[in-house]
């Protein structure tokens, strides 16, 4: 099938590029004429697993082409609008969507049935099918939402749990279209309509978002508790109706998607006079988690961070992207920050970076070129992302180049027994498990005094 993408963003390509890989021809169109001159020379702009050597596949075969003119969809069965839908803020906007389809619809010559991949407020496809088809009756639109996940998006799209396809009026010939398209993956298809489609995409999302805030605030609760809170997830996950994925606790979600869905849920549903307090929930309980973390930095080390010098480890918003949008380490920076720590960050993959976006919003940190770097002289150590190479540090080697002795370790990655043999106390998510030294104590323990029945 010969398709056209618009949109050479993160899920543009990853759409165009798995499609063709299925195997169809696929033109993907941005204005971006630079961007386009680079992805025709294979230079792939965004750090996508996978997607490289997809994009070089199509390359090679001639499948997939680029084109900074909007009539390359021309002779296309369909048109996939797959824009971005954040603002400068942060947050969503139909904007570009809305302008990609009027501009299909007002060329006669592009394909007349549009699919909008761009994530879409509920309510607004139907709006938009109404738009598109008051400017030619022929226009057939669906909305097909994207399930992928960053640093693992060429999987999620060619190996889903399902694809939904939502259909806007007379689209049957375009659903039976899109099923021919998505049938080689293999994978339940499932029709609906407009409404309910937007609705799947951003309730899995935010579902997801309040999971992960759940297992948060069960981290603050065991921590004062003193419970496992990686047992009782653990507990909790195997349990089918529940299950583990999504239920690890942390520093708190980031991302391009969940912070901005979860803040514009609960405004959606208010504009239709409904209130939804669990979901409006989600957004400040991810929030304090950042705030719980360094007050627990701060319990372990016995003081406040205040006049003190930490080391932050990771920057982006997860492991494996060089994505810093609303990420969680940045806010531990900025809480670290506000309490008047002097923060010294380091990410393997966008140290400058992070630390220039924490300076457009006022916060000064300083740049370190590694992580041993980032620890020298610190009073403590904060990990904010996952990255796997925070889990085979020497710590031996760093210990002794370091002021304090407290790591706050937020994505439960650093290895404790190395950690603790070199004399540092690591915190993961509020419990701390002090190194284990001989004392005194332990012998008077263990003793059982004579004439003192066993077990008493
Ligand atoms: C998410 C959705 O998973 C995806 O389906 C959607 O299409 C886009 O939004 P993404 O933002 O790439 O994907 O990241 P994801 O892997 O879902 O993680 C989001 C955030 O939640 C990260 O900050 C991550 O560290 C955090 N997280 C995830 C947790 O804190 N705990 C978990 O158990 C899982």
């Amino acid at each position: 099938m010969l398709i056209s993408v618009i949109g050479a963003g993160y899920v543009g390509l990853v759409t165009a590029a798995c499609l063709a890989h299925l195997e169809n021809d696929v033109r993907v169109v941005d204005i971006d004429a630079a961007r386009v001159e680079r992805l025709r020379a294979g230079d792939v702009p965004i750090r996508e697993p996978g997607l490289d050597a997809l994009i070089h596949e199509g390359l090679a075969t001639g499948r997939l082409t680029f084109h900074a003119e909007p009539t390359a969809t021309h002779g296309s069965s369909l048109v996939i609008v797959a824009v971005g839908t954040l603002d400068r803020a942060g947050e969503w906007t139909v904007d570009l969507v809305e302008r990609a389809a009027s501009g299909i619809a007002h060329d006669a010559l592009a394909p007349r049935h549009l699919v909008i991949r761009s994530t879409l407020m509920p309510g607004t496809a139907v709006r938009l099918a109404a738009l598109v088809r008051d400017i030619d009756a022929r226009m057939r639109v669906c909305f097909n939402p994207e399930f992928t996940r960053e640093a693992n998006a060429v999987k999620d799209f060619l190996e889903p749990d399902r694809v939904v396809v939502g259909a806007g009026p007379d689209a049957d010939s375009l659903v039976a279209e899109l099923h021919r398209l998505y049938a080689p993956l293999g994978k339940p298809i499932m029709d609906t309509d407009l409404t309910s489609a937007e609705t799947i995409k951003l309730a899995s999302n935010v579902f997801l978002a309040a999971k992960i805030s759940f297992a948060n605030e069960l981290a603050r609760l065991c921590a004062a508790t003193g419970a496992d809170v990686h047992a009782v997830v653990d507990g909790m996950g195997l349990d089918a109706r529940i299950g583990r994925a999504f239920l690890s606790p942390g520093p708190g979600f980031g991302g391009s998607c969940f912070p901005s869905q979860v803040r514009a849920l609960p405004d959606l549903a208010l504009r239709y006079g409904v209130v939804t307090p669990i979901i409006a929930a989600v957004a400040p309980s991810n929030h304090e988690q950042a705030i719980w973390i360094v007050d627990g930095l701060e319990q372990a080390s016995g003081r406040s961070v205040a006049g003190t010098r930490v080391g932050l480890l990771g920057l982006t918003f997860k492991a494996g992207t060089d994505d810093l949008r609303e990420s969680p380490a940045l806010r531990l920076a900025e809480v670290l920050a506000g309490r008047g720590a002097q923060v010294v960050a380091f990410d393997p993959v966008a140290t400058q970076a992070g630390v220039d976006q924490l300076a457009r919003i006022g916060i000064a940190v300083e740049a370190a070129s590694t992580a041993a770097d980032a620890a020298r002289d610190a009073d403590a150590i904060v990990v904010g992302t996952e990255w796997p190479e925070f889990a085979t540090l020497d710590w031996a080697a760093i210990a002794p180049t370091m002021r304090g002795r407290v790591i706050a370790d937020a994505r439960r990655i650093v290895d404790r027994s190395a950690a603790n043999e070199a004399g540092l106390t690591v915190v993961t998510l509020g419990i701390e498990h002090a190194p284990r030294r001989p004392s005194s104590d332990d012998a008077a323990r263990v003793a059982i005094p004579v004439g003192t029945p066993a077990g008493v």
